[in-house]
């Protein structure tokens, strides 16, 4: 028990009454059993295998078990408290192939975990993409290929056709920005393409996923509640200057905007268009009013603030890659990235909760009356084990705190925020850093899977329990 669960009982600032308290997970960086029940493989498999792509060559074979321990992981988040759990489904575990036949030991996974979360008194919130596209779609061309949305409305279709009965909460595509610009362009991520203009079609087509997958899905049942999640960043130029006042407009347009005005207004913002100049030309008569299908909610994912400046000479990206990349900031690849002078966490990345309250009161202004889900939120910090067992892992804590506090004044202010989902629940495979950084409120243990709730966990769990944050910040 944390000092700060000892010293109040009651709330200082209370949340609204069926506000979402939650975590978060995906499908490739927990579940491991990559060659399991008919599982075919992803763009992150084949990714991982090739030499200097992910930091000391990990890859995610095991990663932290979850498909052999989800009722054991289920037993701790209701332990926890926990209101929700978010996690992605597998395509290649539904359609090893990503098309033709449902494999049906893929959907009994996901049908047992859900079944497992509401007995437990957990709402199961299903992310349909998270990055593990079939390897076989990527051969015939990748998110860079028009095919590849029809197919996912397709698996998506089937899986809120399984789940749907049960499932209440779905999100189409996580972070189409990542999934297109560091997939595509960097080549941080799978499938590791260096192809500008390719990124910049794989978006458009990442979105049109997203909205032919929310027709599909609505078809099928009108009482699923669905959105996309988009990763938002609050943006500020250096100085005043011209050249940063560009910078921070390029950055937010390609970063935000994008994503944002295509989802919610059904147009791209012109400037954005202007910037990619000669890299557009995809968009077919129709697609934007698929993408911008009426949502129940938007989901934001929320890490940090970029500080940017239209001088040359300075960083190329907000974070140091882990691995040899190009830019991925199709476009704009002359715009510097420099410290904003914040304390960062362990992957580098500034702790700013303003950008999140700035954020939000952004959203709900320019695009009004949609509900708003923090989808994920958190910190990578180099936890130590103390002598009694435990993480005592302060900072994270104070992170979340922070933000959560910021959620509070922002529900305030107005804002239609319905929930949050802490990222993430357990340490996993974090992507091209592999192991290295850790973003869980519980520890896993990875030689033994022994999976330690850190203090961070224990003072959310007090969090949810009491419905909100006591004490001053600290
Ligand atoms: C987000 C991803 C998630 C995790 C966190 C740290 O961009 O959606 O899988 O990597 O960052």
């Amino acid at each position: 028990m944390t000092t700060q669960e000892t010293r109040i009982q009651t709330p200082d600032l209370v949340f609204p009454t069926g506000f979402v308290w939650g975590a978060a997970t995906s499908a490739y960086q927990i579940e491991g059993a990559v060659s399991e029940d008919g599982r075919g493989r992803s763009i992150w498999d084949t990714f991982v295998q090739q030499p200097g792509r992910v930091v000391n060559g990990e890859n995610a074979d095991v990663a932290i078990d979850h498909y052999h321990r989800y009722r054991d992981d289920v037993r701790m988040m209701a332990d926890l408290g926990l209101g929700a759990y978010r996690f992605s489904v597998s395509w290649p575990r539904i359609q090893p192939d990503g098309s033709g036949a449902i494999n049906s030991k893929g959907i009994d996974f996901y049908s047992r975990l859900v079944d497992e979360l509401l007995a437990s008194g957990v709402d199961p919130w299903v992310t349909l993409y998270h990055w593990d596209l079939p390897q076989a779609l990527e051969d015939a061309g990748g998110w860079p290929s028009r095919e590849t949305s029809k197919r996912f409305a397709d698996y998506a279709a089937a899986v809120h056709d399984a789940l749907g009965d049960r499932v209440r909460n779905w999100s189409t595509v996580n972070e189409p920005w990542c999934a297109a610009f560091l997939g595509y362009a960097s080549g941080e991520h799978a499938p590791g393409r260096r192809e500008p203009a390719q990124a910049v079609r794989a978006a458009h087509h990442l979105l049109l996923a997203h909205g032919l997958a929310t027709s599909a899905m609505r078809a099928q049942r009108a009482d699923s509640r669905i959105g996309g999640s988009v990763n938002l960043y609050a943006i500020s130029p250096q100085t005043g200057s011209e050249a940063d006042l560009d910078a921070a407009r390029r950055i937010d347009g390609l970063q935000n905007r994008f994503f944002l005005d295509a989802l919610l207004k059904g147009e791209y913002p012109a400037d954005v268009l202007a910037d990619l100049a000669e890299m557009t030309g995809f968009v077919q008569d129709g697609d934007m009013e698929v993408i911008s299908a009426p949502l129940d909610m938007l989901l934001i994912n929320y890490y940090s603030r970029f500080t940017v400046s239209g001088t040359p000479g300075g960083a190329a990206s907000a974070a140091a890659a882990p691995t040899g990349t190009g830019s991925p900031w199709v476009g704009s690849e002359d715009v510097s990235f420099v410290e904003g002078g914040r304390p960062v966490t362990a992957m580098g990345w500034e702790i700013d909760d303003s950008g999140l309250h700035e954020l939000l009161l952004r959203v709900a202004r320019e695009y009004p009356r949609i509900p708003l889900v923090i989808s994920e939120n958190g910190a990578a910090f180099d936890d130590v084990v103390g002598a009694d067992g435990v993480v005592h892992d302060r900072e994270r804590l104070n992170y979340i705190d922070a933000h959560l506090r910021t959620c509070h004044a922002a529900i305030e202010a107005g804002v239609p925020l319905e929930g949050y989902f802490a990222w993430s629940l357990m340490d996993n495979f974090e992507w091209a850093w592999g192991y290295g950084k850790r973003f869980g409120l519980v520890r896993v243990d990875y030689g033994t899977q022994l999976r330690i709730p850190k203090e961070s966990a224990l003072w959310y769990a007090g969090t949810i329990r009491r419905g909100g944050l006591s004490g001053p910040a600290e």
